[in-house]
């Protein structure tokens, strides 16, 4: 039979346990679970108090006392647990080193390709002359590339164009100009489009890339004339570079117009005064234009007693390079953020 005394003791060495079990407690989950292991009504001071029936009554009130001792001190000592846990959790808040009031940083967003960015400007500016954007397979029959611009198979210009070739009469486009045989075939004038998109060749340099962009115009009405192409490729060319810069049309072939031309702008970078760009001559090369051929309008089956018309075509990335001092075409290509990031 257990005396007072060992009462007594047993609720001292629960004091004593408990403390040892708190300390290594860090959350407060952990350390109210431990408390109701102690203190719950089936803990473990609950247990040892059973024996207090068989004691003498008048044993009872010391052995109370003592057990609503160790109670308490239970209870401070969770309370302390818990503060320290609450301090430390507050410190740990004052040694962050984010400042969360600080404004955000910006999203890095990226933007248009620069290709891209130029052919959109230069579709704004046609489409304000009341020219519409067209578009055609890059994977083009010979018929379109060539035939239909009077570009026959044993013709010397085919040279200067050779392309891939997917099979005999399938080719990748080497031009734009398709566009225009499509174009005439499906509308009847008036005609005024435009048609921007990639382009094909066997050519590699610092200035040529086996794919590039070009964009072609074409315009077929009653009473066009080399005035009106004229008119056109100057308002572009003043409105694209944001300058008051003359162009010429220097007499050349292309099979598909009669006359034929290439079309120079005043060098953008010295203002034509001659500088290494246009290689001191004040002018540089921007693409070739002309009146439609009546042979081509025979192709496509269009009236050239009653319409004339007239095309352009130009190489974009020539566009952009002029604009923005671009030396190598092989730049817009690789995808490296220091040239993309500068436009
Ligand atoms: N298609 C020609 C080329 O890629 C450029 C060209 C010349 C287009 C004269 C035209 C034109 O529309 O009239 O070399």
């Amino acid at each position: 039979m257990s005396t007072a005394k060992d009462l007594i003791a047993s609720l001292e060495r629960l004091g004593d346990e408990f403390l040892a079990v708190i300390q290594p407690l860090a959350d407060e989950p952990g350390i109210r679970a431990a408390q109701a292991g102690f203190l719950g009504k089936k803990g473990k001071l609950s247990e040892v108090m059973k024996e207090l029936g068989r004691l003498p009554a008048g044993d009872r009130p010391l052995v109370g006392a003592a057990a609503n001792k160790v109670k308490q001190a239970i209870e401070d000592r969770v309370a302390a647990r818990l503060g320290e846990l609450a301090d430390a959790v507050g410190k740990l808040d004052l040694a962050r080193t984010i400042d969360v009031t600080l404004p955000a940083r910006p999203i890095a967003a990226g933007h248009l390709h620069l290709l891209t960015q130029v052919r959109l400007e230069a579709i704004q500016i046609f489409s304000e002359l009341g020219f519409v954007v067209e578009d055609g397979p890059q994977i083009e029959t010979d018929w379109h590339t060539f035939e239909a611009l009077a570009i026959p198979k044993e013709h010397p210009a085919r040279d200067m164009q050779d392309t891939f070739y997917v099979s005999e009469d399938i080719v990748l486009r080497t031009h734009t100009s398709p566009v225009q045989v499509r174009t005439m075939l499906t509308q009847t004038p008036p005609i005024r489009i435009v048609a921007p998109g990639h382009v094909y060749r066997r050519d590699d340099d610092p200035t040529h890339s086996p794919m590039f962009t070009q964009l072609e115009g074409l315009a077929v009405d009653e009473g066009l004339s080399f005035a009106d192409l004229k008119g056109v490729l100057l308002h572009f060319v003043k409105r694209f570079f944001a300058r008051d810069l003359g162009i010429r049309l220097r007499p050349s072939y292309f099979p598909f117009v009669e006359p034929g031309a290439e079309v120079d702008m005043q060098c953008s970078f010295c203002m034509g005064s001659g500088c290494r760009v246009c290689k001191g001559t004040g002018w540089v090369e921007i693409g070739g234009a002309g009146m439609v051929d009546p042979e081509v309008f025979g192709h496509v089956k269009i009236d050239a007693e009653k319409y004339t018309g007239f095309a352009f075509g130009m190489g974009l990335e020539r566009m952009a390079m002029l604009r923005h001092g671009v030396n190598d075409i092989k730049f817009y290509y690789e995808g490296d953020l220091r040239f993309l990031e500068q436009f």
